[in-house]
């Protein structure tokens, strides 16, 4: 019998419910962006209070969408961190009473496994590979190897990038989250209007640095008498360009000094239309493969938790020792 999972992702903000198995596949993202946009971030105690409200609904619009019923589920999954500990606990909770109920296998899976594999739904690419996961709490440099063998080359030394885009979006009075935002806007802005530094660029590192950049735009918008649209639009613009280049320029070191070909974006920010753009010109150029997660897989989802789980089926896991762990590490 060909495994079915079920997946729970509740790490941060959003509420989702996946299925996936060779027939079936659906994936529910319930998103709690109108709640935490009022703030300009996270609310953790009301991210979990929500998660609590729309964890039941998730899955069985799931289930809907899958068009099965529990009694076609083999395994489930579920994300035990890194994120906020108590968005986890609520699905790490949720999947448990499940696996008690039903007596399925409970598969504990790392947020940003789930987040490197979102793009295996579509299309596989060879090991090895080196992975750039840009996401609200990354900004991570990966060497993979295979299924679990994962090497760091660098990291953010301050702030993640999509942080970065979040704390910038509320520095310029926009909404929450920042990214998208800033993304749409950059294209009626000019990236060379403002020459807004690159954190750790030139140096001999793969790690990054952001805090730099927010500070830098903190300081041109105290400087500025208005806010007007042209102003915002071209900030945007030229804060976009300088984390698109840095993080280009750093993932292209990061291929050429360990001598791979292939390389898998990954989290939020991979999302972003700049880094795409720029990621598909390198490859061309440079002639090494990408692999881009599809839009709708970019940010948090439950889908991409199943297919990583769906490498570790035959894993034995032991129930009582999985829990939730907000700094969980690859
Ligand atoms: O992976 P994700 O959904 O959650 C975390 O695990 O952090 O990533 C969320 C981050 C946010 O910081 C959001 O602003 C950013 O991804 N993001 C983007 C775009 N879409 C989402 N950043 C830049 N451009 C985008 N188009
Ligand atoms: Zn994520």
């Amino acid at each position: 019998m060909s495994a079915v999972i079920l997946a729970f992702d509740t790490s941060c903000d959003d509420t989702s419910c996946a299925i996936l198995g060779s027939n079936v596949q659906s994936n529910v993202v319930i998103s709690q962006n109108i709640i935490h946009e009022q703030y300009g971030g996270i609310m953790p105690e009301m991210a979990a209070r929500t998660h609590f409200e729309n964890i039941d609904k998730a899955t069985q619009l799931a289930f809907e969408q899958a068009n099965c019923c529990i009694k076609d589920i083999t395994h489930i999954a579920v994300t035990i961190g890194p994120g906020l500990l108590p968005s986890l606990l609520v699905g790490v909770s949720f999947a448990k009473g499940l696996v008690y109920r039903y007596n399925l296998p409970l598969i504990p899976i790392n947020h940003i496994e789930g987040h490197i594999f979102a793009s295996f739904i579509e299309k596989d690419i060879e090991f090895p590979f080196i992975v750039l996961i840009v996401s609200g709490a990354h900004t991570h440099l990966y060497l993979v190897e295979g299924i679990g063998r994962y090497t760091l080359l660098g990291k953010t030394l301050d702030d993640a990038v999509g942080e970065a885009y979040d704390k910038v979006a509320r520095i310029l009075g926009l909404g929450y989250p920042g990214g998208p935002i800033i993304d749409k806007l950059s294209k009626n802005g000019k990236a060379d209007s403002f020459k807004i530094p690159k954190g750790l660029s030139k140096k001999n590192t793969l790690n990054f640095s952001f805090s730099g950049v927010k500070t830098y735009v903190k300081n041109l918008v105290e400087k500025s008498p208005t806010l007007s649209k042209t102003f915002v639009c071209d900030v945007a613009a030229s804060f976009q360009r300088s984390c698109v280049e840095i993080l280009c320029e750093k993932t292209i070191m990061a291929l050429k000094k360990y001598n791979i070909n292939n390389l898998v974006l990954a989290g939020g920010v991979s999302a972003n239309s700049l880094l795409r753009e720029k990621m598909s010109e390198l490859s061309q150029h440079l002639g090494f493969k990408l692999l881009l997660p599809p839009l709708s897989l970019c940010t948090d989802n439950a889908l991409m938790i199943a297919k990583a789980a769906s490498f570790k089926i035959n894993a034995k896991f032991d129930l009582n020792s999985i829990d939730a762990n907000p700094s969980l590490t690859l």
